[in-house]
């Protein structure tokens, strides 16, 4: 694991517990970017760098019972609280492991994937290398997150960077925080949110990562 990896986990030691409270008025993006999957009962989702599984319900709505939702968060803090979730909501059709995205292995390929809020992993190349190799050429990609505000609006881009800060060992790389999933994709489209400082973004993924 890179320092990075052990940098985000110690980031989120402190904000496990706190953290479903704080992320309660994202609730509305996330439905959002969601929808943007498109999904169809029977469908297996992949979240991404899951946290404590607060898309997991919405995820589960869209596959239904006959669907599935594979799920991977390293931080063991935020691992432990999704799957407390899962285990006080009896889901069984969640399969989620405490593992880095650089190494997680899936146990079936995604039709659809969500990054939500996972700006180091969307920037990492080895990440979304290992990541999109598991994922059905085809699939649908939704993305949320943070971005820089346009170049011209300048001393702005200060809150950005420290908005960004506490939550990313890649707190500076905000620019084109899709690009590397972008590459892999057709038809990727993004939006601005938050008056410019948040992205939403959906595509088709062409195929095996070059
Ligand atoms: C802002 S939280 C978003 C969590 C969740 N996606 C959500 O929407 O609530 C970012 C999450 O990415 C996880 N993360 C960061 N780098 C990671 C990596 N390389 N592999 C797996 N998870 C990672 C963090 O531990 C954290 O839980």
């Amino acid at each position: 694991m890179t320092t990075d990896n052990d940098l985000s986990i110690a980031l989120y030691r402190s904000k496990a517990a706190g953290y479903d409270a704080s992320a309660e008025f994202t609730m509305p993006l996330r439905r959002r970017t969601i929808a943007l999957l498109q999904l169809q009962p029977g469908q297996t989702v992949l979240d991404v760098g899951a946290g404590t599984g607060l898309s997991y319900a919405l995820l589960r709505a869209g596959v239904g019972d006959t669907g599935r939702v594979l799920a991977f968060e390293q931080s063991p803090d935020m691992f432990a609280l999704a799957r407390q979730r899962v285990q006080r909501e009896g889901w069984a059709n969640v399969w989620h492991a405490n593992a880095a995205a650089e190494a997680v292995q899936l146990p079936a390929l995604a039709d659809a994937v969500l990054f939500n809020y996972t700006h180091d992993i969307s920037r990492s190349p080895a990440a979304v290398a290992n990541i999109l190799r598991q994922v059905k050429p085809g699939a649908r990609v939704a993305m949320a997150g943070i971005k820089y505000f346009p170049w011209w609006t300048g001393p702005l881009n200060l809150l950005a960077w420290l908005k960004n800060r506490p939550y990313n060992a890649r707190a500076a790389d905000l620019w084109e925080p899709w690009s590397l999933v972008a590459a892999q994709c057709k038809d990727f489209r993004w939006n601005s949110t938050q008056w410019g400082m948040g992205y939403i973004a959906s595509a088709t993924l062409k195929g095996p990562p070059r």
